[in-house]
């Protein structure tokens, strides 16, 4: 086994231990911490090596509990990228990094049931579910050995931009930028593995739709911050838009995407179809975007249009 493999199984046992222990009624002890400060040494030594393994850890799922497991190690694995690419040192990510494990800690205290269930949930169970961050944060709330910034990712990793979120406690705008890169890397890492109640994403889909959440569960800017440094590598850096697809601009016009730019992603060639006043229009010359893009449509919604557009434009050929 890989020093990656061995720091992320170390990551998967602890997690599990630490689990067990809660969901039987126990505290979060100084013993857990350790081990936890352990792991996450171990990851921050081989985080060069972590995208590939980051990819296929869902491969690893062995129990019904593993997908949480993962993802406390996937989310604490994806911070640990953010914070090294972005050249902070251990000290100042260790707090992010631990956020990013123990954010879902409340779940110990969650009916196995709900949580693991494979289908959709009622109201009280997503009720239940609703309340993690705030029983997370009461497990951790008096440990003085954990940062109040950990203690925060714990109670506000659910918060969102458009205040959506819960416990809407405090509004977007004020929450550190730690939290908030905890909360990306935890919506990141749910759509790139599977759940019990759906399978995973294909990668480009899952950074399409993590994309088309900026202005919506985030902030706009941070996502493309943390796309282009965690989300792209990951893929590779392929496009995961692709010539022919349609997307939107903050102004409402549509158009459709002529040709990806790798290094200038957020800028592709493109042809207009729809203006801003929603009108179709002749497909203009392409041209590099110099609005922002800011929804992209999935395949077969792209088609859906594009048969529109093609019918409105049949139609309106006959009449005139
Ligand atoms: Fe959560």
């Amino acid at each position: 086994m890989s020093r990656i493999q061995e720091a992320l199984r170390l990551g998967f046992l602890t997690a599990k231990k630490i689990y067990r222990e809660l969901g039987a009624g126990r505290n979060l002890s100084d013993q857990h911490l350790l081990k936890v400060e352990e792991f996450l040494r171990e990851l921050w030594g081989c985080t060069a090596s972590l995208a590939p393994d980051v990819r296929h850890l869902h491969s690893q799922q062995i129990e019904t509990q593993a997908w949480l497991y993962n993802h406390w190690v996937n989310v604490a694995a994806l911070v640990c990228w953010y914070t090294q690419r972005k050249g902070m040192s251990w000290e100042e990510a260790y707090p992010l990094l631990l956020g990013a494990y123990l954010h879902d800690i409340g779940y110990a205290r969650i009916d196995e049931g709900v949580l693991n269930s494979r289908h959709k949930l009622d109201e009280n169970s997503m009720l239940q579910i609703q309340m993690h961050p705030q029983i997370g944060y009461n497990l951790v709330k008096d440990m003085k050995d954990i940062d109040d910034a950990v203690k925060q990712a714990i109670l506000f990793h659910h918060e969102r931009f458009d205040g959506e979120g819960y416990p809407t406690t405090l509004p977007y705008g004020r929450l550190p930028f730690s939290l908030k890169i905890v909360g990306m890397a935890d919506v990141l890492e749910a759509l790139i593995h599977e759940r019990t109640y759906r399978k995973a994403y294909p990668l480009a889909e899952a950074l399409r739709l993590f994309f088309n959440m900026g202005g919506h569960e985030f902030d706009r800017e941070l996502m493309h911050d943390f796309l282009d440094t965690v989300g792209r590598p990951l893929a590779l850096n392929l496009p995961f838009y692709r010539s022919g697809q349609l997307g939107r601009l903050a102004s409402g016009t549509v158009v459709s995407i002529e040709e990806a730019h790798s290094a200038n992603w957020l800028h592709p060639t493109v042809s207009v179809l729809i203006n801003n006043k929603r009108e179709i229009v002749p497909r203009s010359e392409p041209s590099v975007l110099s609005d922002e893009l800011i929804f992209i449509y999935s395949h077969a919604e792209s088609e859906k249009i594009l048969r529109h557009i093609a019918e409105k434009r049949a139609s309106m050929k006959k009449s005139s």
